[in-house]
């Protein structure tokens, strides 16, 4: 498949918008639209709770959805628990842990995190009494390794972001998923920014809990997330959430908890939703991994070319090897949602402001930046029109 002319055929909006907010959420293809649409059109029903031919039909698709996710990322199938997007997969994992920790416990995180990786280890901390240690890095989202390994040591729990949404690093999360292990510490990925734009395998990273939203790299639908738990959890991990679904018997006094997944999966699932993400999955790899790492570095590396030149200030590494597709920027003296907004009356979608990482932003000494934030449909045409609308507009500043 040729990249990214036939792609972009198959995506509604390419052509009409140069949208540049993949971070935030991507745009849908076709087989994902259809394959949604299918299960609205064709087999609507419940699943596991009917022996109506619809209702099988349903729970057989949402299951072999199941086993492409899991497949996707190196995991058993029994393994992928389907939430509605990163932030309650982590939330999941906070509260299903709590039993594990004593007080005085530590958790170790980065200064990077967006809120979703930070706010329910910041509440379980405060909770438990526990101490939240974070892992020393620079300006660019680099982390010092050497400090990582310092404070990994003793640790009961280690989340990390495999890619910062703000800053478009990439960590080292093998690196560190090696010496939580050597450690005996849970390792918890936050892949939100990863899966679907790299190799994301469970196994290589050490991960014992990853969590993703199915509507950014994987080009889902939205209100479709992935907690994967390591198999060695199940009986540890405590569901928050039980109910429908999650049982093997129930009398008046007490119950029976079924097995994993179902066990975590509390109630009616987005049954269309899942659906819509293994289609997402079959397309990025009927695409492959590779062609898209090769695609939004290409981007990357003339966007962050373009800026420099234009001496716009551009934040995350300077080495582009350990740089998402994601780049963040100001243009002084200007508020980043007005950059936005000139950037919009042209036609081009970024988002401005924060992104959910306040504390990154605090980091920097900055309110906000300007993102663009690209996937294997976005051209080196558009990114062009983005630089010569960005020409224009620190023309005008000088
Ligand atoms: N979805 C949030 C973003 O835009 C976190 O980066």
């Amino acid at each position: 498949m040729k990249i990214p002319d036939d792609i972009r055929r198959d995506i509604p909006l390419t052509g009409e918008v140069i949208y540049f907010d993949n971070t935030a959420t991507s745009l849908t293809p076709r087989p994902v639209i259809e394959a949604m649409d299918e299960y609205y059109l064709k087999y609507r029903a419940n699943v596991h709770r009917g022996v109506h031919r619809l209702s099988q039909m349903a729970t057989q698709k949402y299951e072999e959805s199941r086993k492409i996710v899991a497949d996707f990322i190196g995991a058993k199938f029994e393994e992928i628990v389907f939430t509605k997007n990163t932030s309650e997969s982590l939330n999941l994992a906070a509260l299903g842990l709590e039993g594990v920790f004593r007080k005085g416990d530590r958790i170790v995180t980065t200064p990077y995190e967006h809120h979703s990786d930070l706010l329910p280890w910041q509440r379980l901390a405060e909770k438990l009494g526990l101490k939240l240690e974070f892992i020393k890095g620079d300006d660019e989202g680099n982390l010092d390794l050497a400090d990582a390994e310092k404070k990994i040591k003793g640790a009961k729990l280690v989340a990390i972001q495999h890619v910062s949404n703000a800053l478009g690093v990439i960590h080292e999360v093998e690196e560190l998923g090696k010496m939580a292990k050597e450690e005996g510490a849970i390792f918890v990925v936050d892949a939100a920014q990863s899966v679907g734009h790299m190799e994301v395998d469970v196994n290589r990273l050490h991960a014992d809990f990853l969590a993703f939203s199915g509507h950014k790299g994987p080009l889902g639908p939205t209100g479709i997330g992935v907690l994967y738990i390591r198999e060695e959890f199940f009986d540890v991990f405590e569901p928050p959430f039980i109910g429908g679904g999650t049982i093997e018997d129930v009398e008046l006094c007490c119950y029976t908890l079924t097995e994993p997944p179902e066990r975590f999966e509390a109630g009616t699932p987005n049954i269309g939703g899942a659906i819509g993400l293994a289609a997402g999955i079959e397309y990025i790899q009927k695409i492959g991994l590779e062609r898209i790492e090769k695609q939004e570095h290409r981007l990357v590396k003339r966007t962050t070319g373009g800026l420099t030149e234009l001496e716009v200030p551009w934040y995350g590494p300077r080495n582009l090897k350990k740089h998402a597709g994601v780049v963040s920027f100001n243009v002084p003296p200007l508020h980043p949602h007005d950059v936005a907004a000139v950037l919009d009356d042209h036609n081009i979608m970024v988002r401005s402001g924060h992104h959910c990482a306040l504390p990154v932003m605090k980091k920097l000494g900055i309110n906000g930046t300007v993102r663009a934030s690209f996937h294997v449909y976005n051209s080196l045409d558009e990114v062009e029109t983005f630089l010569g609308v960005m020409e224009e507009l620190v023309k005008s500043l000088r």
